[in-house]
Formats: structure tokens, C-alpha cells, sequence
């Protein structure tokens, strides 16, 4: 069986050297070539922990390799992997453009049956359209199937998640697409779940909606935790001991960011409206986030009161540890604001500085980049904490102290124990608790 997995962007990288890890014949297919040439000398674009080592090994093994000539990929292919793009469109719905490009071109490529498997996070009923488009342009009667087989992969730990995923969610609408699929995930045959395409379309898009809702929830228990003595930490501790609550995903802090959640809570939202659902209550989780960083810089104003002149290290830019992803990450509004008052800004993330420099380049005076969170901190004014990096959570409070101006942090991702900081002479803010 051999596969082709067309776009090499996060989720087709990860898939393409992922299903060669368990063994398959994988060609990773893209219309740039610039990457295509650098991903076959090994050389990944993104930082991912594991992703470059699992591409080296399964191309050195001959089981990967990556091309620019997709018609060849599709021709050769007995099944074709979807994770092309489908970024949000200004109403929040997702721009289907490359998908209904790709059917096109597997239609005019179907030199023999195919099963198409969707892997980019679609709206419910893609499926529909991509077998009307791939029926509409195919040259003859050969026949193929449509299936979709949702990634549920986090970006910090990718590679772990599709060599150890939950679930496999396999929707299908013919027991020749349902057998290709079990015999290509068969080492994770316990944890296949097989369902209708609509069923599998959907459950990514309420999985990822389901998380985003239930941050949005703790960060409003953290809204009366500010008000209160109550510490939200220890409350999310107390609530995710009922395991039909369950304790992951309940970290309050300055918001969620990233390619997915902002994006799916919105697709979501669009594809709930234009069936006529009232989807208020995902348009709240969205609010609530987009005011994490509104709160945030009110405890920033709180400690500084005038922002302008002021130096401020900011460090943390990605929008979660262990990637260089900026995508949503709360930092680029965080900075726009600062910038907007007129605040000197000193930046540091271990590895996403790369990427927010394309979007905020040095202007010396007003916003530079350091090469260590120390650095950032020399004669800072205060110091704010916006992803937890391991790094950031264990750095010296001593050492920083000694070289800030004023003692102050506001912590954003409450990596630091305020008792610790107090301790020290900091002025400590951190979100929902004292
Ligand atoms: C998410 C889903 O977890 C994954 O299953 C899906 O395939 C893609 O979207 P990802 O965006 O990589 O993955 O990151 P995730 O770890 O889920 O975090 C998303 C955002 O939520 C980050 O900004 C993170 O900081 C924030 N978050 C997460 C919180 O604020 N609190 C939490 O308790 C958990």
C-alpha cells in the first residue's frame, strides 16, 4: 500500500513521517518547492521535539520521501492523505480553497481506486463536497472512496501523540475504505473508533471546541478568584478530582492561542449558524479568551500604573511551550498593547523569537530582542510571564531580582509560587490567586 500525504505543514510533516514509523511507503507531496527541497535534505521548518530525528530515520529506512510533483504522488498512491490548509476566513468559517483544489487535482490524477482520507480539520460534511468535485472532474468511471481520519495532535508534542494517540477516529462510508484504514492503523487496533464521516467530521471539531470551553471556564472561575481569597489553582485541583471533570485543560492563565482552538470555536460557531443552532455558548468561551489579555494588562497597569517609558521584559512569546508556533499566541496582542503606550519592550522565548521578529522587527529604543531572560530583565521596570516554558519557570528569582529595576512580575501562566516571589521582595500578580 502506498501512500501519498499531500502539504507538508504541521499536521501533513508529522502524518507523512509518522505512518512511515509504522511502516508504510509514504510520499509527503507539496507545491513549494523551496520546502520540499529543504525537508528531503532533512531539514524541518518548524521546530518540533522529535519531528526531524523521525524524518531522518524513516528516509535513511527508504520508507519517506518528499516531492513537489503531486499528479505523481496521486498516480502512484493507493491512498491519499488531505492536510492541506483551511485558514479561517474573516466570518470564522474555514477557506475550503486548497481542498477543493486538491480534489480536483486527485480526480485528474485517478489512474485506479483511491481512498481519500481527510486530515485537515474540515467542517461537517467536506466529505459531500469532495466526492462531488472529485465525481465532477475525474476523466473516467474509476471508482474511489472518501474517508475521514481527524489529527488530534498537539504542536510541543506531536510526534508523542501520533505514536501513542487516545483514539484513531476512522468515519467511513464503505467496508473497502473501513478495511484500508484499520489495516494501516493496525497497531493501534485497540483504540480505533469507526464511524460515519459526518460523525468523524465533527467530533474533531467538538473535541477541540470542548478543550477551548473548558479553559475559557477556568479562566472565569479565575475572574472571581481575583475578587476573592480563593486560589483557582486549588480549585481546578479540587474540581478535576471528579473524573467526570477530570484535571487536564484546566490551567487558568492569559488565554489560549495557537492554529486550532481560535479557529475551530469559530468554524465551529459558523458551521452550528448556518444550520440554525444557537451556538452562544462557544461564542462566550471565544469572548471570554479574547479578554484574557484586556485582564492581564490591567494587573500589568495595576503594578505599573503609566506604561509609558516604562522598560518591560516579556518573556514567553509562543503560544504554548515547546514550539516557536506565534499563531493567536496572547504575546503578539500583549505587545501590541505595551507598544501602543508607549512602553521600551525587552523580548525572550527559548525558541519562537525567530517568528514574532518577522511580525515585530527590532526598533532599537523600543523594542529589542534578548538572548537570555536575564538579559530581558536587566533594569526592567517589571517583568511579565506569558507561556510556561520550563526555562522561565525554573529561572533565579534571585538572580533576576538583583538586576531589575523594580521587583515586579506579572505572571501571566503562574509559573512562579507567589509565596516564593514575596519571599524575595517581589510584587507578585499572577491570575486567580494571592
Ligand atoms: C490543540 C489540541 O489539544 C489538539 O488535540 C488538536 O489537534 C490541535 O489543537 P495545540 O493547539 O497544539 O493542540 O495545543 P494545546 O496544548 O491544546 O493548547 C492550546 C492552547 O490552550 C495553548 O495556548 C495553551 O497555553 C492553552 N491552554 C491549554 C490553557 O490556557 N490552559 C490549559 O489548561 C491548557
Amino acid at each position: 500500500m502506498k501512500i501519498g500525504v499531500i502539504g507538508t505543514g504541521y499536521v501533513g510533516l508529522v502524518t507523512a513521517a509518522g505512518l512511515a514509523e509504522l511502516g508504510h511507503q509514504v510520499q509527503g507531496v507539496d507545491k513549494d518547492t523551496e520546502k520540499i527541497e529543504k525537508v528531503s535534505r532533512g531539514i524541518v521548518p518548524i521546530y518540533e521535539p522529535g519531528l526531524d530525528g523521525l524524518l531522518k530515520s524513516n528516509m535513511e529506512k527508504g520508507r519517506l520521501n518528499f516531492s513537489s510533483d503531486l499528479s505523481g504522488t496521486i498516480r502512484e498512491a493507493d491512498v491519499v492523505f488531505v492536510c492541506v490548509g483551511t485558514p479561517p476566513q474573516e466570518d470564522g468559517s474555514a477557506d475550503m480553497c486548497q481542498i477543493e483544489e486538491v480534489s480536483r487535482q486527485i480526480a485528474e490524477n485517478l489512474n485506479r481506486y483511491k481512498l481519500v482520507v481527510e486530515k485537515s480539520t474540515v467542517p461537517v460534511k467536506t466529505s459531500y463536497w469532495i466526492k462531488r468535485t472529485m465525481s465532477l472532474y475525474r476523466k473516467s468511471d474509476v471508482e474511489f472512496d472518501i474517508a475521514s481520519n481527524p489529527e488530534f495532535l498537539r504542536e510541543g508534542s506531536a510526534v508523542l501523540d501520533f505514536l501513542n494517540p487516545d483514539r484513531i477516529i476512522i468515519g467511513v462510508e464503505t467496508e473497502r475504505a473501513r478495511d484500508i484504514l484499520l489495516g494501516i492503523y493496525e497497531k493501534f487496533k485497540d483504540r480505533i473508533v469507526v464511524t460515519n464521516i459526518d460523525t468523524a467530521e465533527l467530533i474533531k471539531h467538538a473535541s477541540n471546541s470542548f478543550l477551548a470551553l473548558k479553559i475559557s471556564y477556568i479562566n472565569l472561575i479565575s475572574n472571581i478568584c481575583d475578587r476573592t481569597e480563593a486560589n483557582v489553582e486549588q480549585v481546578a485541583a479540587g474540581m478535576g478530582l471528579d473524573p467526570r471533570i477530570g484535571s487536564r485543560f484546566l490551567k487558568a492563565g492569559v488565554g489560549y492561542g495557537g492554529s486550532c482552538f481560535p479557529k475551530d470555536i469559530r468554524a465551529l460557531v459558523k458551521i452550528g449558524e448556518d444550520l440554525g443552532v444557537d451556538m452562544s455558548l462557544l461564542k462566550e468561551a471565544d469572548k471570554i479568551n479574547a479578554d484574557r489579555v484586556r485582564i492581564f494588562l490591567d494587573k500589568v497597569k495595576k503594578a505599573l500604573w503609566i506604561l509609558k517609558d516604562k522598560n518591560i521584559a516579556v518573556l514567553g512569546l509562543a503560544f504554548k511551550p515547546e514550539t516557536d508556533d506565534i499563531r493567536e499566541a496572547p504575546s503578539i496582542r500583549v505587545i501590541r498593547e505595551l507598544l501602543r503606550e508607549g512602553a521600551r519592550l525587552r523580548l525572550y522565548d527559548p525558541q519562537a523569537m525567530g517568528n514574532m521578529k518577522q511580525l515585530y522587527p527590532e526598533e532599537p529604543g523600543r523594542l529589542i530582542y534578548s538572548s537570555s531572560p536575564y538579559q530581558a530583565a536587566d533594569g526592567a521596570n517589571a517583568l511579565l510571564v506569558l507561556t510556561e516554558w520550563a526555562e522561565l519557570a525554573g529561572l533565579d528569582l534571585k538572580k533576576l531580582k538583583a538586576t531589575m529595576a523594580n521587583p515586579i512580575i506579572v505572571d501571566g501562566r503562574n509559573v512562579f509560587e507567589p509565596e516564593a516571589a514575596r519571599k524575595l521582595g517581589f510584587e507578585y500578580y499572577s491570575i486567580g490567586r494571592k
